[in-house]
């Protein structure tokens, strides 16, 4: 089936129509070789150039407690790693981390936890509404998980704005490989749907090369970021952490990660598209071909220097280098080598329908 199809021409109608077929998104995935990812790049980056020009927009990262509940098989701050040192930040703390970053340039924070029952909805609103006190012209994104539509409706009503919940992946099977009983697809996509509804601008996403990952699920992921439309999409290379279920996998690479990124490029033209710390990771020019590939997001660590050593999803996470939020001069530096350059605008997406 489709052996004759040319995969440039698949590009080219991607860019065209926004659209392909399973059967079509599964082909590009699976017969992608370095002169179509060569085009695809460059397509993905005149696309991008249209709507955003070679600005990056920058997120401020506080990643205010790392523990869970969850036990998702390929995390290191998963409930059963009894090796993780777990910490949680005071209010203070974070809003110390704000008033820092907003003095770098920073005119977003996202808030990023593991699911943490200290932050009962009545805390995390209170937070909430304190920075949007404190800082009226900023936008607030929360990432911390799964909780019940009514606890989302409050948070927004706090103040918040932006909610950042990956999918991981579309696939029911697939998802239930990566996640114990109790957590299913279905949940987290019905997460999704409720914060859209509520107003939120959205970010979703998934890991790339996470283990029993085939092509065709990939193709899913697609479709369902096509249909979802979100503002936002997150997509990282997994990488195994040693104190986890997934310890012995192989991590993604970042020529499949890259390469999601141009299609995701062209199949939502003005989405916010992050080159994310895990690209970063896996090879030190990661972030740079994330931007290459059509990324135009970076989302620098803004939290107290003390604990970021101990927000482990993966091993080797970077921490101290120019992913830190005190090191924005030597990351616009690194951006500006390849024709880009940070901007201190809030970014909203364009992609409000
Ligand atoms: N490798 C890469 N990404 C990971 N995440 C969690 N664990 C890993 C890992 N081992 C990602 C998940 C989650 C986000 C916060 O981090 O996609 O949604």
């Amino acid at each position: 089936m489709m052996a004759g199809t040319d995969l440039k021409s698949l590009i080219d109608r991607l860019e065209e129509t926004q659209s392909l077929t399973r059967e079509e998104w599964t082909e590009l995935i699976r017969r992608r070789n370095p002169e179509t990812a060569e085009y695809l790049f460059e397509r993905a980056r005149e696309v991008r150039i249209r709507h955003y020009g070679r600005d990056i927009f920058i997120r401020g990262l506080i990643e205010f407690t790392n523990y869970c509940r969850n036990d998702c098989y390929y995390c290191g701050i998963r409930k059963s790693n009894g090796k993780a040192e777990r910490y949680r930040l005071t209010k203070d703390q974070i809003l110390s981390c704000c008033e820092q970053g907003y003095r770098l340039g920073f005119r977003t924070f996202v808030l990023q936890g593991g699911e943490d029952g200290w932050f009962t909805d009545e805390r995390m609103a209170d937070i909430i509404s304190e920075i949007r006190s404190g800082w009226p012209d900023c936008a607030i994104t929360l990432s911390i998980g799964e909780r019940e539509r009514e606890s989302y409706q409050m948070f927004f009503e706090a103040g918040a704005n932006r909610y950042l919940l990956r999918h991981e992946t579309f696939d029911h099977d697939h998802y239930a490989r990566l996640h114990p009983p109790g957590l299913s697809a279905a949940h987290r996509q019905k997460c999704l749907r409720d914060l859209k509804e509520i107003g939120y601008q959205v970010g979703t996403g998934f890991m790339v090369g996470s283990p029993y990952q085939t092509p065709e699920n990939l193709a899913d992921d697609m479709i369902f970021l096509k249909e979802l439309n979100p503002q936002m999409v997150g997509i990282g290379p997994f990488i195994p952490h040693h104190d986890t279920p997934f310890a012995d996998r192989e991590a993604g690479t970042v020529e499949l990660t890259v390469y999601m990124l141009g299609l995701i490029r062209l199949l939502l033209p003005k989405v916010l598209l992050p080159s994310t710390t895990a690209l970063g990771t896996i090879s030190p020019d990661g972030r740079e071909r994330g931007v290459l590939a059509g990324a135009n997001v970076v989302m620098p660590n803004l939290s107290p220097t003390q604990v970021r050593e101990k927000y482990l999803l993966y091993d080797n996470k970077l921490c101290t280098g120019d992913e830190a939020a005190e090191s924005l001069k030597n990351l616009d530096a690194r951006l500006k080598a390849i024709g880009y350059h940070i901007t201190v605008a809030r970014g909203d997406s364009l992609n409000i329908s």
